[in-house]
């Protein structure tokens, strides 16, 4: 498991075939990236006199992943930052992995001198078969470190053991550790007097999400609004199998007695949707394909079984048979068309998988010979479901077509059971909290020791996902951080959940707004129209009036876009990124990601932050965050609103071009 860690990112480099060439246009202006190189999770977060320091897993010798170091910036307000020299290097073959840092004001490490309070950092040294933790301290403002020649202050003798995080539990008046048993899911908790002699308190876990290796935890106490109470959360990011696939994070609430953390119960899990009970269409139970018309050769001539020869294992279909157009490989192309069928009830519900291309690949509801919904698969072999509305097309006689015109790379559909029934299908998720619904928010930890803003702590993530991160299509820097978020709990019925905010110091970018009230999307776009820009923060508050889907869509030009929306079908709201530029450097880049939110007073109200390769999405009063990477061409740079059915209103609109920081 380790190994294939380790070797993640060399592998995945493979999938940069186009040249990683120039693109300095992608730099972001106001999320922190290194001036060359490779950075991944952010470490050592620690605010001490005035001075937010952001250290981070960087190497210093190229743009993919490897010789871990702590590289080093420094800010007064979380969004200008000065570089520094590498921090924490490197040496003897030991890695410096992440970890981070405190400001041990009562000297209990007796690394201060003259009076000064010394920054400690608490990292994991790595080599191959043994993860241990490591401390190295500062007594010039993290100007220059010096690493303990005790080192290390923690063994167990395991090779997956890291990421601690360290505070000052002042009620039993010592120091706590969490810290990561990676691929036992858990994550254990040590207590010191002195930074240097750890003892063991507890274990938590597995519970929550486990199919990914569990990597950076963070352990703090967080306000719950409303109230002046504060609760126990812990953080854990997983290598794999969050939300929008690949790398995520989820969070516990609880409470922590200084000795063992003790969860609050995960939300109950989502009941199966009844999904079976409507009108089957089609299930592929059969041995042919029974009165579809097949064109060409990419669906065979029957059913698949599963897995093809030389395919990836294929999930998620019911019973034994299913549409694979992977038959004879990639390569043929081809079309089939169902027979007619009569449409009732609300949804037409159907799984569907394999490559992502909304031309080439599609599953296609024909009306009269007209399309009038189209879906593609999102490059997995694991088939998911898809809900179109059809209550409007009650009665009217309708077919299913299958189409393949992709032969290259995941160049095949997989489809399965499609049945009316009333209620919309869902692929339930694992059930956990889950920090953020997009595929770019990895690894946060919160600031120690830094000022509160009404209590609430500030963290910030790695912007990137282990599938992709090495092959993202910039140069000669790789990966940004996150911007900064604060964060509070909100009660939900009985269940406390993590709402994110972005850090109030943005509004000094703010440029002056366009706003709008109470205009259709046609009169908001003609005010859009020659408004043009990369960088934006905006505030929306949509009415649907009955649209199958509103939303906002930004970073238009020369066929691309990057769609912010809300779906009626699946409650969500989501980021689709498939035709936002460059999404071919890697399989798993494209995509659609959301969340489920609960509209207040019908309306759908967004908050967007868009730098030069982002987007941040928060929804729902910040219960639902989406961040999402995107590498657009510099001239697609239009924004306008957009529906599908339905006649919405912009009720308020407020858009802020942002500028980049002053130097
Ligand atoms: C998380 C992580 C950590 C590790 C670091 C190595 O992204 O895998 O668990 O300390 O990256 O760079």
């Amino acid at each position: 498991m380790m190994i294939s860690r380790l070797i993640r990112p060399l592998a995945a480099a493979a999938w940069c075939l186009t040249p990683c060439l120039a693109a300095e246009p992608m730099r972001p202006a106001f999320h922190y990236t290194s001036p060359v190189n490779w950075l991944n999770d952010p470490n050592g977060l620690v605010w001490h006199d005035g001075e937010y320091h952001l250290f981070f897993q960087y190497n210093p010798h190229g743009d993919i992943w490897g010789h871990m170091s702590w590289g080093h910036a420094i800010s007064r307000d979380l969004l200008n930052w000065e570089h520094m020299p590498v921090a924490i290097p490197e040496k003897d073959g030991i890695m410096a992995f992440s970890g981070c840092a405190v400001v041990d004001v009562a000297n209990t490490s007796g690394f201060g001198k003259d009076d000064v309070a010394p920054l400690v950092a608490i990292y994991t040294g790595h080599r191959e078969g043994i993860q241990d933790q490591r401390l190295a301290y500062s007594t010039d403002k993290g100007r220059t470190w010096t690493m303990y020649e005790g080192n290390p202050v923690l063994d167990i003798g395991i090779a997956d053991f890291r990421d601690p995080k360290v505070f000052w539990h002042e009620p039993t008046k010592r120091w706590v550790m969490a810290v990561a048993l990676s691929l036992e899911r858990k994550i254990a908790f040590y207590s010191s007097q002195n930074l240097k002699d750890w003892k063991p308190l507890s274990h938590f876990g597995p519970v929550g999400s486990v199919k990914g290796i569990w990597e950076c935890p963070d352990l703090f106490e967080v306000p719950v609004e409303g109230t002046d109470r504060k609760r126990w959360m812990l953080t854990v990011n997983l290598g794999d199998a969050a939300p929008a696939g690949g790398s995520g994070a989820q969070y516990f609430t609880g409470t922590f007695d200084g000795q063992t953390f003790t969860a609050d119960p995960l939300p109950p899990t989502p009941a199966a949707e009844p999904i079976s009970s409507g009108k089957v269409i089609a299930d592929f139970e059969r041995s042919g394909y029974k009165g579809w018309e097949i064109e060409g050769e990419a669906f065979g001539t029957r059913p698949s079984r599963g897995t093809e020869d030389g395919q990836n294992p294929v999930g998620g279909y019911l019973g034994s048979g299913l549409v694979n157009s992977y038959g004879k490989g990639d390569a043929p192309t081809g079309r089939m068309t169902s027979p007619e069928f009569t449409l009732s009830g609300g949804f037409l519900n159907f799984l569907v998988g394999g490559g992502a291309s909304p031309e080439r690949l599609a599953v296609n509801l024909l009306v009269d010979g007209k399309v009038v919904h189209t879906a593609t698969g999102r490059k997995s072999e694991e088939l998911r479901w898809v809900a179109w509305p059809v209550a409007e097309f009650k009665g009217r006689t309708a077919r299913i077509q299958l189409v393949d015109e992709e032969s290259g790379e995941w160049g095949h559909l997989l489809f399965d059971h499609a049945v009316l029934s009333d209620k919309p299908a869902r692929t339930p998720i694992e059930n956990a909290n889950w920090v953020d619904y997009g595929p770019d928010f990895y690894a946060a930890v919160t600031y120690s020791n830094a000022p509160l803003v009404d209590g609430r702590p500030t963290w910030l993530a790695w912007m990137s996902n282990w599938k992709y991160a090495v092959a993202t299509p910039t140069s000669p820097w790789r990966s940004a951080m996150t911007l900064p978020r604060t964060i509070s709990l909100r009660m939900e019925g009985g269940r406390a959940r993590l709402i994110q905010h972005p850090i109030d110091q943005l509004e000094k970018l703010r440029r002056e707004p366009i706003r709008m009230s109470r205009l259709s999307i046609q009169e908001a776009n003609k005010r859009l129209e020659d408004v043009r820009g990369t960088r934006f923060d905006m505030r929306l508050r949509i009415d649907p009036g009955g649209a199958e889907e509103v939303g906002i869509k930004l970073r238009v030009g020369g066929g691309q876009e990057t769609l912010v929306g809300w779906s009626r079908a699946s409650g969500e709201v989501f980021v689709d990124r498939t035709k936002s530029g460059n999404v071919d450097f890697h399989p798993d880049f494209s995509g659609k990601h959301g969340g489920a939110v609960t509209l207040q007073d019908g309306m759908v109200e967004l908050r967007i932050i868009t730098d030069d390769c982002s987007v941040e999405v928060f929804a729902d009063g910040g219960a639902v965050c989406i961040t999402d990477l995107i590498f657009p061409s510099a001239s697609a740079d239009g924004i306008e609103f957009y529906a599908k059915s339905g006649k919405p209103q912009i009720v308020a609109a407020e858009i802020y071009p942002l500028h980049p920081p002053e130097k």
